[in-house]
């Protein structure tokens, strides 16, 4: 028996699973609410012979879809995706993201960008009126790291945004690495007036990488409910 935040992810990857067609090349997000999805087609693969190719977007993802019979392929082998379904951590009514609490938001970006529609499945919780309550993680490469911070925290400063913390992520005592080899610092904002603009400026620290806030990339948000409802916003 499910706990109902569970059945909430399960419902909403059931349905959104329904859109992966034979043939196609799908990117396959990270998380526990895309870690249903993966099990899903994974399921269908088995019992009534989809086939389809996926593209993971971490090295977790990658060993849970093999472990279930899917295809894995490489993006640069796929070159362009029919679909990506993954979850997010908060999205808001113009479908805009915060993604990244799961530390694979760069492979994700890449991956939702190089495909003609993105889905995100996620439980109501979710839902945010602005977004920013959710620390927006920020992949830093490892040299400097430091330095990036202080940039960072600086030019919040003349951002649109609540507060201005930026903290590295650990795991247990030490930094916590991404699949690339970086850091993750999570940026305490508490809310966020220009998305948009914050994504780019962002960008423009030397030592960051990419940033967790997705702006233009969702098409479409499968909303599940605790007791079985689903919900789609676009
Ligand atoms: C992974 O890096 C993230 O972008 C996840 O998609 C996000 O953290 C959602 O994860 P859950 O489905 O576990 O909430």
């Amino acid at each position: 028996e499910l706990s109902p935040i569970d059945k909430a992810k399960f419902v909403a990857a059931k349905r959104a699973a329904e859109f992966v067609e034979s043939g196609m090349r799908v990117g396959l997000g990270t998380g526990s609410t895309a870690a249903w999805l993966v099990r899903c087609p994974g399921e269908k693969v088995r019992e009534e012979g989809l086939r389809f190719r996926g593209v993971p977007t971490s090295t977790r993802t990658a060993d849970l879809a093999r472990e279930v019979g899917i295809e894995v392929i490489s993006l640069d082998e796929a070159k362009w995706l029919d679909i990506t379904i993954d979850g997010a951590d908060e999205f808001d009514s113009d479908l805009s993201l915060i993604k990244g609490g799961g530390g694979a938001l760069l492979q994700e970006k890449i991956v939702a960008t190089a495909s003609d529609q993105m889905v995100v499945i996620a439980d109501a919780a979710k839902e945010v009126e602005s977004l920013g309550n959710f620390p927006l993680p920020v992949e830093v490469i490892p040299f400097g790291w430091q330095t990036s911070q202080a940039l960072i925290e600086e030019m919040l400063v003349s951002m649109d945004v609540m507060g201005r913390k930026a903290t590295l992520r650990m795991n247990g005592e030490r930094p916590y690495v991404t699949d690339e080899g970086n850091h993750i610092l999570d940026l305490h904002l508490g809310r966020i007036g220009n998305a948009r603009q914050l994504a780019m400026v962002l960008n423009q620290v030397p030592g960051v990488v990419e940033n967790g806030l997705f702006i233009d990339i969702c098409d479409q948000v499968v909303i599940g409910f605790g007791d079985g409802r689903v919900e789609t916003r676009d």
